[in-house]
């Protein structure tokens, strides 16, 4: 089986294709560059050593992917290629709904004109917007509160009208929870252009001194300790989930899994684990709400035990081992 990656050399895509390799699949991973770095192939290669082909293209370039797809016979697309960061999309939203939606739909054009019709869509749990009821489990109301969460609504019923229109696609959406951590190597981890927007990122810059502090935006929400809760979830039990979802589905489908642990932390529990694991001081500052912020978030993971077979391993402390021993291996990064 052939796969092309999209957005392989960013963060989730990164840590993918080694499951991928060492599984024995062969890759393809495109990428634009435009968050990501050339060296994380060549350290994808290091850790698995299997050369994978790497081309520089974009996903909005209809022609080109399907040429991609049909030089590479591909079989499969796992779909990472996108924007990310609420903040910017709220500023720049037109940029999201080109980036994330019409990206998208160029792809899909592209996949069905080349007759490749099996992929693995990076959902978000931000389609659920604000909880109504936790754990969350998949069949609750979808209601995004920002440009990116909706790019990502907008994708997922995009894929569900298709697979009515055409049973012969296989599609699993997978709705990511909150991925922290690193390759155990140290050698491929997260590194965004510019200031991090997620708090595992920042907490390991303050840590290692390339960040003076961080912001806790609110500790006066109904939790235990005030500070927002979210499910963490280790980057390479994620990337673990999209082997699953690719290897379930071969009969028609078109699913949404949660991949998430289902246990919840808070800021400053993230922040004690991380002091402990790094035996640094990370110093904080409090901050309003940021308005859109939710005061908890954590999934029901059950589905993606049942059908796929797949359920997190890794905890809260092994998460901040990895990330930190990223941080202090790669101190700026890829660079
Ligand atoms: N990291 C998270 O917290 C998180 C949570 C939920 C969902 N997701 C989704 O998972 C996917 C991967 O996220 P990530 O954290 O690895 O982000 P990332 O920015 O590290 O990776 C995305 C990759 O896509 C590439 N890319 C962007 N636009 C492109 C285009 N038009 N053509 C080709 N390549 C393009 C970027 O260069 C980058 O390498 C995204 O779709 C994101 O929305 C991420």
């Amino acid at each position: 089986m052939s796969i092309l990656v999209t957005g392989g050399t960013g963060y989730i895509g990164s840590h993918t294709c080694v499951e991928l390799l060492n599984a024995g699949h062969e890759i393809v991973i495109l990428d634009n560059l435009n968050n990501s770095h050339l060296e994380a192939v060549r350290r994808i290669e290091r850790i698995t050593g299997k050369k994978p082909v790497f081309i520089q293209g974009d996903i909005r370039d209809t022609q080109f992917i399907q040429k991609v797809l049909i030089d590479n016979k591909s079989t499969a697309v796992i779909h990472f290629a996108g924007l990310k960061a609420v903040g910017e999309s709220c500023e720049q939203p037109l940029k999201y709904y080109d980036y994330n939606v019409n990206g998208t739909l160029c792809l899909l054009n592209a996949m069905q004109q080349a007759g490749v019709k099996t992929l693995v869509f990076s959902s978000s749990a931000t389609v659920y917007g604000d909880p109504e009821k936790l754990p969350i489990q998949e069949n609750s109301p979808l209601k995004a509160t920002n440009p990116y969460g909706r790019s990502k609504l907008i994708v997922e019923e995009m894929l569900r009208d298709l697979y009515a229109s055409d049973p012969n696609w296989h599609i699993a959406i997978l709705r990511y929870f909150n991925p922290v951590g690193a390759h155990k190597s140290g050698l491929i981890g997260e590194d965004p252009k510019g200031i991090p927007n997620n708090l595992m990122p920042i907490v390991a810059q303050v840590a290692g001194g390339r960040r003076e502090k961080l912001h806790i935006w609110g500790n006066d929400y109904p939790t235990p300790d005030g500070t927002g809760v979210r499910d963490y979830i280790h980057i390479v039990d994620l990337a673990i989930g999209h082997l699953k979802a690719l290897e379930a589905l071969d009969s028609a489908q078109c699913t949404a899994f949660n991949l998430g642990t289902g246990q919840g932390y808070s800021v400053m529990e993230v922040i004690h684990a991380f002091e402990h694991v790094s035996n640094k001081k990370i110093t904080y500052e409090m901050a309003p709400r940021r308005s859109g912020d939710i005061a908890e978030c954590y999934a029901d993971p059950h589905l993606a035990k049942e059908q796929l077979g797949w359920e997190a391993k890794h905890g809260l402390r092994e998460m901040c081992e990895d990330m930190w021993n990223w941080q202090v291996k790669n101190p700026q990064g890829y660079q």
